[in-house]
Formats: structure tokens, C-alpha cells, sequence
């Protein structure tokens, strides 16, 4: 028991390294719901930023100022409306938005500075007004036009964490008052970030709110983990008329599709959240994702000793069969398996056989992964590879996962439809039944 502990210590710690390696000198820009910032774990979220910025990796915020901006317009009783979702009030407001914007941008310098961390809150922002649309007028509210994205380079080389309100100038300096959503995504569009991090005061998306196609992953719980692109869209589609409740997920699209590799939706009053997202495989709040997580790739040697790691507790409960590492090494070309970044969570394997058959064999997924829909992403991607080779069927063997196969369109079948040479080898004694699926001609 204590040697699992000390085990899974030094797990953690090889992840840890792994990650910063990967992440030091790149990017991430943190949108901060200022509701965040009345939280009492709110100085522990700056401090854990600021461990991030000493790991190398160059931060840049953009607090919103919503609340702040609503108790300053309360307190001086100035007038404005909401329309679709973007605050309207006239010209004479903005000295007033404007205090609110940077002070809650203050707020985040100061304790930023209490961690010895160098900030400076910029006027980067290029904006125009939204103007007219639909017979309203957007009045003092306005749209991102660019960013001065050297200035905000020249910053993050010196070391040091570029502030953004919610405020961007015309060429004229007029101050117009823009989402600090929006600002976060051009920023991270244009700066080629790693992350855009949305820091908000809820959790991330739940599937109870939402109709969920079958292809999008829900996480024990009911959090809708994580969407590629292409879930995004399917869920999109299933929930029309939403955009509002969606922003974040529409923001986080546009995003990725700009270049980004990751957006987080994460609830900033939960202790250690920066860290647990960037640091490890345990991410609690929404992710929308571009690029290789859920990277599915053929096994190299180096992966040998993970993938027999995750098996192991499947073969010391019987589940799997024992293999060896030299009997990896054999049918590597067989095997694949699921990385994120660059550490392996699942594997599965495509054995060939001569009557146009092809065995499934292998799947474990680690138990960080489970119920996320990794294996059935292993299985069709292994299912599309046997179709390529123009093979007529897939088959399993299996003594406990039986509904599992069922439930991916599998079908029991009689040992004599296993090829031959598998039939002969097959082991009466592990009673496995044979689980069949038909390709098809697509
Ligand atoms: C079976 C396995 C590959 C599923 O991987 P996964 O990525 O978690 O798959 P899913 O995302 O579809 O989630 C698993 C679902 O199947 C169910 N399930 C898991 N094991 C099951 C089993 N033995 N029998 C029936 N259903 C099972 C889970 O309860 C879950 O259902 P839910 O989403 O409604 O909660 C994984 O549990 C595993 O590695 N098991 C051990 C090895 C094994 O059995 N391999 C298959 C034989 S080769």
C-alpha cells in the first residue's frame, strides 16, 4: 500500500517535469471573471500563477470587471441597459466603466506583486464601436480591432505578466468598453498562445443542461470534460438557440480554430485548479481542444513499458492476457496507442489474419481515462484500419467485457467463426466468448 503511494508520488512528479518542459517559454492567456476575485481562494489562484510564470511559461491576463463595473454604475446611479449579453450605456458612462475596468485590473497587479511578480496594465487595445445593429445603438460599447502584439512580445521577454482591462481606444483614443472575452481570444489568436484559460465562478459545463449527442464524452459526474472541434460542433447543432448559455464554448471554438491548442473553462474558486489543469492529466472544468489530445498513434518501443504499466491491472485480474515485452516488441506495428501530452493513457491492437479477419486485442485504458470514450475511440479507429485493409470483419475474444463489445455494435458469435490458426489456439480453458463485427463495404 505505502509502496503504491510512494509510486504514485513519483508519477506525479515525473508528469510534473514533463509538463513544464513542455509548456516553459510558451504562452497562456488567463481571462479572470472578476466574481472570482471576491472568492477567499482567489489570492491562492494569483499565487499559483505566479508559479506558473517562474516555470517559464509567460502569462498574460484580462480581467473583466462586470461586477465592478455594476456597483460603480449603481453607487453613481448611471443608466444602462443589457442586450444580447453586451452592456449599453451612453458616452458619459465610460469615465466611470473605465475606473471599474482598471480596478479590477489593479487588484490583479497588486497581488501579483505580493508574489514578486512584475505586471503592468497596458493600453494595447485597438477598438471601434459596435455602432448600430437592428436599429440599436451599442453607444460606448465596442469591438477588439487589434493588438499591439510587439509591445505585449517585448513585455513577456522581459519577464514581464501584461495586464488587459476591458477597455480598448480608438485611433482617435476614444475609450470604448469591449468583452474581456473577446479580448482574450484575439489576444491569444493573434499571440499564437499555447492556452486561453477562462476563469469563471461555476463549473465547468454539465450535460444536465444541455442535449448531448452520443458522440460527445460526459465525465463520471456528468461534466462535459472535453469537445474537439468536431464534437463542438455536433453539440452546436443539438442545441440550438442557446449561444448565450454557450458563449464561452463559442469563444473557446473560435479560438482553436485560430490557432490555439487549448481552452479551459475552469472554476476559479477551486483550490489548485491552474495547477491540477496545467500540471496534470486531471482536468476538472471544460476543455475544447485542436490538436493531439485524444492523439490516437501507432506504438513505438518507447512506449513498451507504459503500455504494459496500464495493462498490468487488467492481467493481474484476469481480464487481459499476459503479454511480454518481447512479444510487444514483435507485433509493435499492431499496437497503438492514446497520448496526451506526450504520456500514454490507453492502448489496443489489430491482429491481422489471413481469411480477411482481424483480431481486436489489448484495449486497457489507464483509470484517469475510463468512461471518457477512449476505448470506443480505440475501437473505430482499429475498426477504420481493418476497413482500409479491406478486411470483411473485427473480432474480440473476451471472458468479462462482453457488454462493453455489445454496446460498440459487437455481436457474440461461435468459436468456429474465429480464422483458423486463432481456433486452434484457442484456449478452452479461459472460456473467452467471441464477440463479431461486420465492416461492411464503407
Ligand atoms: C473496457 C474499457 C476498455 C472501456 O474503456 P473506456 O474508455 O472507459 O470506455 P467508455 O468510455 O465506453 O466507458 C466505459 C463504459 O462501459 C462500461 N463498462 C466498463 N467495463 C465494462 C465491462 N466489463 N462490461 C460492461 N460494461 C463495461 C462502463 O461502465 C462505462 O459505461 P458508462 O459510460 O455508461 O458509465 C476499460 O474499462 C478497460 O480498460 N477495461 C479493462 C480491459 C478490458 O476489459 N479490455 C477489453 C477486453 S480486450
Amino acid at each position: 500500500m505505502e509502496q503504491d503511494r510512494l509510486r504514485e508520488h513519483v508519477d506525479t512528479i515525473r508528469e510534473v517535469f514533463s509538463y513544464i518542459k513542455q509548456f516553459s517559454g510558451t504562452t497562456f492567456v488567463v481571462k479572470i471573471d472578476d466574481v472570482v476575485m471576491n472568492d477567499p481562494l482567489f489570492s491562492v489562484l494569483v499565487k499559483d500563477l505566479a508559479l506558473l510564470h517562474e516555470a517559464g511559461i509567460r502569462i498574460i491576463i484580462a480581467p473583466s470587471a462586470k461586477e465592478r463595473i455594476d456597483e460603480v454604475l449603481a453607487k453613481y446611479e448611471v443608466p444602462y441597459t443589457v442586450i444580447k449579453g453586451v452592456r449599453v450605456t451612453s458616452d458619459e458612462a465610460i469615465p466611470f466603466i473605465k475606473m471599474a475596468a482598471f480596478d479590477s485590473s489593479n487588484r490583479v497587479m497588486t497581488m501579483l506583486s505580493a508574489n514578486g511578480i512584475t505586471a503592468v496594465i497596458g493600453n494595447w487595445v485597438r477598438a471601434r464601436g459596435i455602432g448600430v445593429i437592428d436599429g440599436v445603438d451599442f453607444q460606448s460599447a465596442g469591438v477588439v480591432e487589434s493588438v499591439r502584439v510587439e509591445s505585449v512580445r517585448e513585455m513577456l521577454e522581459d519577464g514581464v505578466v501584461p495586464i488587459l482591462p476591458c477597455i480598448g481606444w480608438s485611433s482617435v483614443g476614444k475609450p470604448y468598453n469591449i468583452s474581456s472575452n473577446e479580448l482574450a481570444v484575439v489576444v491569444a489568436t493573434t499571440l499564437g498562445a499555447e492556452k486561453l484559460i477562462f476563469v469563471t465562478a461555476r463549473p465547468g459545463y454539465e450535460a444536465t443542461s444541455f442535449v448531448v449527442p452520443e458522440t460527445v464524452p460526459v465525465a463520471p459526474g456528468g461534466r462535459l470534460a472535453n469537445f474537439s472541434l468536431a464534437d463542438l460542433d455536433v453539440f452546436f447543432a443539438a442545441n440550438p438557440g442557446r449561444e448565450l448559455d454557450l458563449e464561452l464554448l463559442h469563444r473557446a471554438r473560435r479560438a482553436c480554430a485560430g490557432g490555439v491548442a487549448r481552452v479551459h473553462i475552469l472554476d476559479g474558486r477551486e483550490e489548485g485548479v491552474m495547477l491540477k489543469e496545467t500540471f496534470s492529466n486531471l482536468g476538472s472544468g471544460t476543455m475544447v481542444y485542436s490538436n493531439r489530445y485524444g492523439g490516437i498513434r501507432p506504438m513505438t518501443a518507447n512506449d513498451i513499458s507504459d503500455v504494459l504499466r496500464i495493462m498490468k491491472p487488467f492481467v493481474d485480474t484476469g481480464i487481459l492476457v499476459t503479454r511480454t515485452e518481447a512479444q510487444l516488441e514483435e507485433t509493435l506495428a499492431d499496437f497503438i496507442v492514446f497520448d496526451v501530452d506526450d504520456s500514454v493513457h490507453a492502448c489496443a491492437a489489430l491482429h491481422e489474419f489471413p481469411e480477411g479477419l482481424a483480431e481486436i486485442a489489448g484495449i486497457a485504458v489507464d483509470e484517469h481515462f475510463l468512461h471518457l470514450g477512449v476505448g470506443p475511440k480505440l475501437v473505430d479507429f482499429l475498426c477504420e484500419r481493418a476497413r482500409q485493409k479491406g478486411l470483411r470483419a473485427v473480432f474480440a475474444l473476451t471472458t468479462q467485457t462482453s457488454d462493453w463489445f455489445r454496446k460498440l455494435g459487437f455481436a457474440e458469435a461461435d468459436p468456429a467463426a474465429l480464422p483458423e490458426k486463432k481456433r486452434l489456439a484457442y484456449n478452452l480453458q479461459r472460456k473467452s466468448r467471441v464477440f463479431l463485427k461486420n465492416l461492411g463495404s464503407t
